[in-house]
């Protein structure tokens, strides 16, 4: 790998241990990519805080958070003493929401690790947006800017919405970048692996947020990990509608980069977003399509009774939550489910301050930040069958929790809140 003069001295300690260790794990990792260089990136979005038992009692036996940092961020079996970050670094999601422990089922003395931890990333400069969704609260790349992110809804919306480039990173690489400011240049920070090699026709309209979801769990199973462009959009969709899409097509798939012709930012014509080459295959998508995925994503659905509506994945945006609560407003969830909204911190505190937070607690239902329940494997006692507006969760919460899962609209989940009941249904 060619590497400039202050990527040389970075990997030979010039700044400090962590820093060399860093960039001797960015050279490995890009190496074994067939990277041939490292891409400069101020922009980083990983996980550094320790919340598992076992992170706990690593730190309690080596020594603090350092070691953690150094074993689970550096791969590094020495204990190095960890900086301050340089580039601007985002905290992802965690597994848990520290806020609400006894619905998560977390000890005291998990919450207080966490916290502890959670204060020393803040120390090192890492902003703890603690969302899946950081381009919600402050985290907006630019067009073309290389970026350094984990999280595959997160990944592919940057990528194809907003038009900057990143590869879907890991907990390590990302953790380099905070130290560097460097990530291995290749894939999505290519042009050529950015443009579209297969082509999707749309025969019918597509305009709910449910719709979307099925468009993205639809393309996602067709194309894994190609790169799509779909055309024939007629109403230009709004963030919920392109977060659900990108979250369903990286998680029937593994979609890092889709084109929407006319619309996202590569695409401004067809030939475009397929750099003028033919694609390698056409599929249309057309009624029958749309029925075959809902029936698909509703595999596991069987049982009526609903003991848990989960919504909120991706963390739901402000304009998600008024929905919820005006859907909500004067209802009362049913005694025998509960009711969780995941959002971000930051936009939980805008909720209690629109009062839509006071709103769906009147009514029985909790808004939660920082995790979800795909991340937490945390679903409230009892829980057999749950109701989701998100093709996301019901991809992943059947095989990570052996629940039932039904996916509809908002609207349906709220009815089934308040019933207790899955009354929802193709439409
Ligand atoms: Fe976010 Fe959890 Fe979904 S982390 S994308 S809400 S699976």
């Amino acid at each position: 790998m060619r590497l400039t003069d202050a990527e040389k001295a970075m990997r030979d300690g010039a700044d400090g241990a962590a820093v060399a260790r860093a960039m001797d794990l960015l050279i490995r990792y890009g190496e074994a990519l067939g990277a041939e260089s490292l891409v400069e990136t101020r922009n980083v979005c990983g996980t550094v805080t320790a919340t598992t038992p076992f992170m706990r009692d690593f730190a309690m036996a080596k020594g603090g958070l350092d070691a953690v940092f150094s074993e689970f961020n550096l791969d590094s079996a020495e204990v190095v003493p960890v900086p301050k970050v340089r580039a601007f670094s985002s905290h992802l999601q965690l597994g848990f929401d520290p806020h609400h422990p006894l619905e998560m089922g977390l000890s005291e003395q998990v919450v207080e690790f966490y916290r502890k931890s959670e204060a020393s990333a803040a120390r090192m400069g890492v902003q703890m947006m603690n969302t899946c969704t950081p381009y919600q609260v402050g985290n907006v790349p630019s067009r073309g800017e290389h970026c350094a992110w984990m999280e595959s809804s997160a990944v592919v919306y940057i990528n194809s919405v907003l038009g900057a480039r990143t590869n879907a990173e890991g907990r390590e690489s990302t953790s380099a970048a905070m130290l560097t400011c460097r990530i291995p240049n290749w894939g999505y920070h290519l042009d050529g692996p950015r443009l579209a090699t297969h082509a999707a026709q749309l025969d019918i309209e597509v305009e709910s947020v449910e719709d979307w979801g099925l468009l993205g769990y639809w393309l996602g199973d067709w194309v894994q990990d190609r790169v799509p462009v779909v055309s024939g959009v007629t109403r230009v969709p709004n963030l919920p509608r392109l977060k659900h899409f990108g979250a369903a097509a990286s998680s029937s798939g593994g979609v890092e980069m889709y084109h929407i012709a006319g619309i996202t930012p590569e695409a401004l014509t067809l030939e475009q977003a397929l750099g003028g080459r033919a694609p390698v295959e056409v599929l249309r998508y057309g009624e029958a399509e749309r029925r075959a995925t809902y029936e698909k994503i509703n595999v596991t659905g069987k049982d009526s009774e609903i003991q848990y509506v989960m919504l909120g994945c991706p963390h739901y945006t402000i304009e998600q939550i008024w929905e919820a609560a005006q859907l909500i407003e004067g209802r009362k969830v049913h005694p025998s489910c509960e009711l969780w909204i995941f959002t971000p911190r930051a936009i939980k505190s805008l909720a209690d301050r629109n009062g839509y937070t006071k709103i769906i607690e009147d009514a029985g239902g909790i808004i939660m930040s920082d995790s979800c329940s795909a991340m937490s494997r945390a679903v409230p006692k009892g829980t057999k069958t749950v109701a989701l507006d998100s093709a996301k969760q019901a991809h992943y919460l059947p095989a990570i929790l052996g629940v039932q899962a039904w996916f509809g609209s908002t609207a349906e989940c709220v009815d089934a809140a308040c019933n207790g009941r899955w009354n929802g249904g193709y439409a």
